[in-house]
This record gives structure tokens, C-alpha cells and sequence, in this order.
């Protein structure tokens, strides 16, 4: 095993307590300084973009912190057709994306044969490399998972949103803790680069959930893993809480690539360090500088954008040529190189 020290810390004897001690201390430099160190050597000076397509706000569940959960009747529902969402992968592959995610609520309408037909076209657009086809879709049954798979996907994201089961039972009406496991272990059996994920500042979650949930993504395998704060959404039953520091969710990146050096880690959308770090008066330090190495960015058309409204964000017009330039700009000027 490879030792990792920084300053007086060795980090390779991580356990829940030590995770929990670690994330608790006033000053994480250490870990972060260790973090991008072992970035760094694992996984290079490369920031993976990949291109967000939400093809679909209809949700059959009722996760009580997303604005999706089908409970919200405000929300206007939209659904992209077929070559809608093939023409907006291409846009996104010619300006530059190596990778498509499909991301949408738990939508019936997408059958299985619906979605394959989708991940063939996606991946048969002609394109000077191998587009990757990542789903974002939730739970399906086995022979799902399965004929995706077959039909060319690669990549699946499912979060684990908690580790603690009775967290998760309070927070997820319409299904089970074992049941998102069962799933996890399905897709890194069926071979799917595999990414789980949690958010921090839950309410009712301590600090010795956080350390259980990065050692899940280790249990599991996790070949990627989303990480962010929990946004309180007024149209939800999670209403008028508190929302997650940005500052806990860096932390749970930063030891999470300690854990899972390999990982494919994004800065992702709910933590928005990118934006935050180049506002004017903002913070202006290096976004990469905590273990990520992977910027999801939409493509989603505009008609649609809005509705997709996981928690209340600002969204500025998409314009897929110009947002991936821009992005790649930003990336080089923190001294990374952008894919
Ligand atoms: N705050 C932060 N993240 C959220 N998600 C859903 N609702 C919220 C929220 N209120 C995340 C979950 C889910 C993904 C679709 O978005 O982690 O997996």
C-alpha cells in the first residue's frame, strides 16, 4: 500500500472514527495538500468535461429532497423526443464532449427499448474518437441494466445519497437502502464503469455518516463518485432546512481520493466551486486544487433547462461551443489540461 503522509498525518490507516476526526479538524490543509498530491500521480493534471443532456423531469419517485420527486406539483414536466436528444449529442460531441450523460428522473415512459435506441444512435454519431455514453437514470431491473450494457453504455451513476439506512428510509419514500446497493453491485458486475455518490449536510447526518458513506464508495468499488452539498428546495418537503456547507463536501472529496486514488471525482454542480472561484470578490483560489478531476457541464436546450429544477440554481443560456471553450479556458488558466 502506498503510504501517504503529509505534515504529522499518515492516511492510509482511514477509518470511519479517523475519517470523522479528520473531517472535523480547523484546518484540513494537510488533506487537501495530500489529496491533490495523490491526484496528481493517479490521475494526472487532466480535467475530464463531460456534457449533461436532461433529457427527461418526469420522476416516479418521491425523494423528499429533490425538486423532481413526483409530489411537486409546481414543476412543469417536459420530455425530450428521440432525435432531439441525439441532435443535442452531437452538438455536444463536435464542439468537443468525449462523454454523453443521459441524466433523468425514474421515467417509465423510457423503456428499455426507447433507452437502447438512444445509447446505439449516441454512440454511432460520427465522431474523430469513441464516444462514451454515460446513464443517469435510477434504479432498473437487471435485465435493463443488462441490455443497456449490451447496446454500447458504459458508464452508469447512481448515488448512494446516505449510508445510513434509516437516514435513507426517512429521505426516500418509494424504495429501499438495500435496494440502491443491490443495484450499485449490479452495475460493476455487469461492467459498468460505476459511480455512487452522497450529499453532505443532510439533515439529521453527523459526521460519522460522511465517513461511512466515503467508505461505502470504497466497499463498492466505485469508479466514480458525485459529492456534493445538499440544497434546501422550497418546493420540497425538506423545505425552510438548513443547506450543506460547500466546505464539508470539498473535505469528503479530498479523502475520498485518498481513498479511491484511480476515481473519476467531479466538482459537481450543487458545489459549483468553478463559478464561485471566478466571481468577482469571490474566493479566487485553484477549484482543483481538492481531489476532483472531472467538470459535468449541461447541454440541456434552454426551453428546457429550467424545469429541470433539482434545487433552485442560477442558470445562464446554454451555448455548448462557446460554454465548452470557456470552460476549457478556465481550466487551463488553473494550470490543468481539459479532455
Ligand atoms: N440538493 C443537493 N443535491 C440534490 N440532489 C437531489 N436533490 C438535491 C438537493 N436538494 C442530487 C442527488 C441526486 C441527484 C439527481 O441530485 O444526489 O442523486
Amino acid at each position: 500500500m502506498v503510504s501517504i503522509m503529509a505534515g504529522n498525518y499518515d492516511f492510509t490507516q482511514l477509518n470511519k472514527e479517523k475519517i470523522a476526526e479528520l473531517l472535523a479538524q480547523d484546518d484540513f490543509s494537510a488533506v487537501y495538500e495530500a489529496a491533490d498530491k495523490v491526484r496528481r500521480s493517479n490521475v494526472g493534471n487532466t480535467v475530464n468535461l463531460r456534457a449533461i443532456i436532461e433529457f427527461s423531469n418526469v420522476c416516479r419517485r418521491q425523494c423528499t429532497y429533490c425538486g423532481l420527486n413526483r409530489g411537486n406539483k409546481e414543476l412543469q414536466r417536459f420530455r425530450m423526443g428521440h432525435e432531439e436528444i441525439v441532435n443535442t449529442a452531437k452538438l455536444a460531441i463536435q464542439a468537443g464532449y468525449k462523454t454523453i450523460v443521459l441524466q433523468s428522473g425514474e421515467d417509465d415512459y423510457f423503456t428499455k427499448e426507447r433507452m437502447g435506441r438512444l445509447i446505439e444512435d449516441i454512440k454511432n454519431i460520427e465522431a474523430p474518437f469513441e464516444t462514451a455514453v454515460t446513464l443517469s437514470i435510477g434504479e432498473r431491473s437487471y435485465k435493463e441494466y443488462k441490455y443497456f450494457r449490451e447496446k454500447g453504455a458504459d458508464r452508469y451513476l447512481l448515488k448512494h445519497e446516505t449510508a445510513d439506512a434509516k437516514l435513507y428510509a426517512g429521505l426516500h419514500p418509494c424504495g429501499t437502502f438495500e435496494e440502491r446497493i443491490e443495484c450499485l453491485k449490479i452495475l460493476k458486475e455487469l461492467g459498468y464503469e460505476t459511480g455512487g455518490g452522497f450529499m453532505t449536510g443532510l439533515p439529521g447526518q453527523s459526521l460519522y455518516t460522511v465517513a461511512e458513506d466515503i467508505l461505502l464508495l470504497k466497499k463498492i468499488g466505485c469508479d466514480m463518485a458525485g459529492i456534493g452539498p445538499f440544497i434546501s428546495n422550497p418546493k420540497t418537503p425538506l423545505k425552510g432546512e438548513k443547506s450543506g456547507e460547500p466546505e464539508l463536501a470539498k473535505r469528503a472529496v479530498a479523502i475520498t481520493r485518498l481513498l479511491l486514488p484511480k476515481a473519476n471525482l467531479p466538482i459537481t454542480t450543487s458545489l459549483s466551486v468553478l463559478s464561485e472561484a471566478e466571481t468577482p470578490g469571490g474566493q479566487h483560489e485553484n477549484p482543483f486544487n481538492f481531489g476532483a478531476n472531472v467538470i459535468m457541464k449541461k447541454v440541456t436546450p434552454d426551453k428546457y433547462k429550467h424545469a429541470y429544477e433539482i434545487y433552485p440554481a442560477k442558470l445562464s443560456r446554454t451555448d455548448i461551443v462557446k460554454d465548452r471553450k470557456e470552460l476549457e479556458r478556465s481550466i487551463l488558466r488553473y494550470g490543468r489540461i481539459p479532455l
